[in-house]
């Protein structure tokens, strides 16, 4: 079975065609990431129109990706062993690539309005003319799929550095993105308990706020990832939240803590303005605050999986979104946990359509519920 994925809940137009849920035919991500930097954010009406922009294309090339090498063994098996691209012409006008998509899966929530809008508007209208089912998908939940894959099509350029087999149940999973936080218990397919959340900003979130008060580029992350190796990880004393339900979360605290420590160094008070700040901070000084930021907020992650493993005794643990291509949280991990812990390849960490397409299949294969091509809404608050 082959689902169409369709993704655009925030800067990133993406869409691909996977297989049975783990084999990935095609992956195709256009980032609007550039078009924000200059405001050291995403802004959403930028975002908005780059995604009208991009969708189409995107999903054009997404199919004929993963689509012309079958196209190709058509052709060569009707005895026509020279270039197919000589004796056919355009294929195109001979083979249609939606003929092979089984279903359409496409992002309903959570994410930006105008963003979500155009990816539901696009699946809708392909669903009807197509004639396609067509399944609504939870970003969050999503990502966890993004480990289910495990096989790439040969003829990808790209290389995926995939698990060797799909995650065992019972499944703990940290999913860490720039919009949520969240310890959740798999039993089976839909079948789980979300165990703890943040109670205020995503840990992403905090490394974005960070970086831009350090000065440091957007995407927050990987600039702090970066600058964190040339620095000191305990050059700073920063707290780390106690939260009443032991699997949540907290960031918000950690990022004022960071604020303070800054002011402080540049031995300013809590009445110099933030964005002052990046100035007067020394390359150590932002490497240390950097390096300590990251420490703590790795930490306060680590501490909440490590509980509940004990406590539930999963078959596999697996940490998924965007903040999961931090080398130095899987280095913590693989320190802390007497488990291993299974991520997928940093290039499926962060927000695309493969995921998407991953868990509309385990949708179609569970016989969950359709979306109506008439009427599907999206659902920008949308929690699991
Ligand atoms: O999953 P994702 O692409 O989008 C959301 O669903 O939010 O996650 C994006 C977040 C951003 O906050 C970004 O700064 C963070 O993931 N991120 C990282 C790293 N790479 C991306 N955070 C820490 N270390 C990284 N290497
Ligand atoms: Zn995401």
């Amino acid at each position: 079975m082959k689902i169409l994925g369709i993704e655009t809940s925030c800067d990133e137009t993406a869409a691909s065609v996977v297989e049975d849920g783990r084999l990935l035919l095609s992956n195709v991500v256009a980032s609007s990431v550039d078009l924000h930097v200059a405001y050291g954010g995403v802004v959403p009406e930028i975002a908005a129109r780059s995604h009208l922009e991009s969708i189409m294309p995107v999903i054009e090339k997404a199919l004929n990706d993963a689509l012309v090498p079958s196209h190709q063994s058509l052709i060569t098996s009707g005895k026509k062993q020279k270039d197919w691209r000589l004796t056919t012409g355009d294929w195109r006008l001979q083979f249609d690539p939606w003929d092979q998509i089984d279903a359409i899966a496409v992002t309903q929530g959570p994410g930006l309005p105008g963003s979500l809008l155009i990816g539901v508007m696009a699946a809708r209208t392909l669903a009807i003319t197509k004639q396609k089912p067509l399944y609504a998908i939870d970003h969050v939940h999503a990502h966890v799929y993004a480990i289910f894959l495990t096989e790439v099509s040969s003829s990808l350029s790209t290389n995926y550095d995939l698990p060797a087999a799909a995650p065992k149940f019972p499944i703990l999973a940290l999913i860490v993105s720039g919009g949520h936080t969240q310890l959740v218990l798999f039993k089976d397919h839909f079948k789980y308990h979300v165990l703890g959340q943040t109670t205020d900003d995503a840990v992403g979130e905090a490394f974005d706020k960070v970086a831009k008060l350090l000065g440091l580029p957007y995407p927050g992350g990987p600039s702090i990832a970066k600058a964190a190796k040339h620095g000191n990880p305990r050059a700073i004393k920063l707290p780390r939240a106690k939260m009443q339900n032991k699997y949540d979360f907290s960031f918000s605290g950690l990022k004022t803590a960071v604020l303070r420590a800054s002011q402080a160094l540049v031995g300013k008070d809590y009445t110099l303005p933030s964005h002052q700040l990046a100035d007067l901070l020394s390359e150590t000084q932002k490497n240390d605050i950097a390096a300590s930021f990251q420490r703590t907020a790795l930490e306060t992650l680590i501490a909440p999986v490590k509980l509940a493993l004990e406590e539930f005794r999963p078959a596999t643990v697996v940490v998924a979104g965007g903040v999961s291509a931090n080398l130095e949280l899987r280095r913590l991990l693989s320190k802390t946990l007497d488990t291993e812990v299974i991520y997928t390849d940093i290039k499926l960490c962060t927000d695309n359509a493969a995921m998407i397409a991953a868990l509309g299949f385990y949708k179609a294969k569970y016989n969950r519920p359709k979306a109506d091509p008439y009427s599907l809404e999206i659902f920008p608050d949308l929690a699991m």
